[in-house]
């Protein structure tokens, strides 16, 4: 084992049990999806990288820092996905999805890859469950998805808390951003060569940069919102008072992403604002028009699925095992003679199984009984069916369930039956 090739920095594999978790992240987000009138969409894992470059954002560290950019054999300059909003927003243009109905709603689950260090729930392919919601410019949308978002996580066990802020529309960032420029200049010497650069280009950037954000955060004066960003907030706090999404304002909400308007929110696991998110998302109404589309406002969200399964192993709230069956209603089938006829049989018995939707898995059917006995033992199978000359001429088979510790004789159809009462 001198060469062995290992997976990639920031990449995993998960496997069995731990698997289990994110399957149930994603039932349940489906179940609830179909329950708010959302649509599962795939998209491409990778796009042309100008996509993300004018939607996320060409001077957000996802894209500056980030983004994994490569030139395929024809020479044009692609990038894995870093998020999915972009593309989504892609797909609704080009399918023509506003021209269908006014108001579409989609999702996806989905790997997504950043080149970022990887530390404690920080991956360079992770996993995420978006939603994006199309057509609505009022308050009851951003509360929706929010409604959503508690849904699932409740469902799934976590409490979640919701940090919600206003970055306000184009206009009235235009003078904050003038003014977070000018504080910038005076610490230019103490940022990041990107900061410096951002100073001119787009200023806020500096807030969340990863380097120079514990500098630049508190540069940050108050923003003052116009009029009309004042109501839209003022109604989805109204909506939020009014329901069970556990709520908090927090002005200090920054998010990575250059095309929010408006709403904002973060989603973590605790009631400290500091701890990791797990999820966020907000408004974003240009983003369809910067892609050539017609003038849609729109609201969405993500999960980092990783970390919302991680916050759950975390905080022990969870239910998820208990809820989830465990993968073992399966029989282990033996061989208790190495002879070709009682192997085919055993082969056959797993076929037959099958067939009648009964889960069966194989021993290494020429190892010694105690070996594929040990083998079973160690399965996860919840049953055991041993198969020798004597249970092929009478048809009975030695069976047993591990959970209960019976053993008995039982004919094909009895064992069938007992396994799918058990
Ligand atoms: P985001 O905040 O960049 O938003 O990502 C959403 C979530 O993905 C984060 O809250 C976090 O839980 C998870 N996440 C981000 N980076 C990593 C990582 N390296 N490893 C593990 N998990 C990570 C978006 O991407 C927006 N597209 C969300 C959105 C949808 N806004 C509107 N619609």
């Amino acid at each position: 084992m001198k060469h062995v090739v290992k997976s990639p920095r920031g990449t995993r594999d998960i496997i069995g049990a731990a698997l289990a978790p994110f399957l149930l992240l994603e039932k349940i987000s489906r179940e609830k999806a179909c329950l708010w009138g959302f649509e599962e969409i795939r998209f491409p894992s990778f796009e042309h990288a100008q996509l993300f470059e004018k939607g996320t954002g060409d001077t957000t560290d996802i894209v500056e820092k980030e983004m994994y950019v490569f030139e395929d054999r024809g020479g044009r300059k692609l990038a894995l996905r870093p998020e999915g909003t972009p593309s989504v927003v892609r797909a609704y243009i080009e399918n023509n999805l506003s021209s269908i109905r006014k108001k579409a709603a989609l999702f996806y689950i989905g790997s997504m890859f950043r080149a970022e260090r990887p530390q404690a729930g920080r991956y360079r392919e992770f996993e995420h469950i978006g939603f994006e919601y199309f057509g609505d410019a009022q308050a009851y949308a951003d509360f929706e998805v929010m409604c959503l978002a508690n849904s699932i996580l409740v469902e799934f066990g976590i409490k979640p808390k919701f940090w919600v802020s206003s970055i306000g529309c184009p206009q009235c960032r235009k003078p904050y951003s003038v003014s977070v420029r000018s504080s910038l200049k005076d610490i230019e010497a103490q940022l990041c060569q990107d900061c410096k650069r951002r100073i001119e280009k787009n200023p806020l950037r500096a807030l969340d940069c990863k380097i120079c954000s514990h500098k630049t955060a508190q540069l940050a004066p108050p923003f003052s919102k116009c009029d009309a960003c004042a109501g839209h907030e003022q109604n989805l706090l109204d909506l939020l008072k009014a329901s069970n999404v556990p709520y908090e304002l927090n002005p200090k909400i920054v998010r990575g992403l250059d095309y929010y308007t408006r709403t904002v929110f973060e989603i973590t696991a605790t009631d400290d604002p500091a701890s990791i998110a797990i999820g966020g998302g907000g408004r974003y109404d240009g983003l369809v028009e910067v892609f050539g589309g017609p003038k849609t406002p729109a609201a969405g969200f993500a999960f980092g699925a990783d970390r919302v399964v991680e916050a759950l192993a975390g905080t022990q709230q969870g239910t998820a095992n208990e809820k989830e069956k465990p993968v073992s209603e399966r029989i282990f089938l033996t061989s208790a003679a190495d002879n070709p006829e009682v192997i085919s049989h055993v082969v056959g018995t797993a076929q037959k199984l099958r067939g009648d939707g009964v889960a069966a898995e194989l021993s290494i059917l020429t190892d010694s009984l105690k070996s594929q006995l040990r083998q079973a033992g160690k399965s996860g199978a919840r049953f055991c069916a041993t198969i020798g000359e004597e249970e092929v001429k009478s048809g009975e088979f030695s069976f047993k369930n591990f959970v209960t510790g019976e053993s008995k004789k039982l004919l094909y159809e009895a064992m069938v039956k007992h396994v799918k009462n058990a």
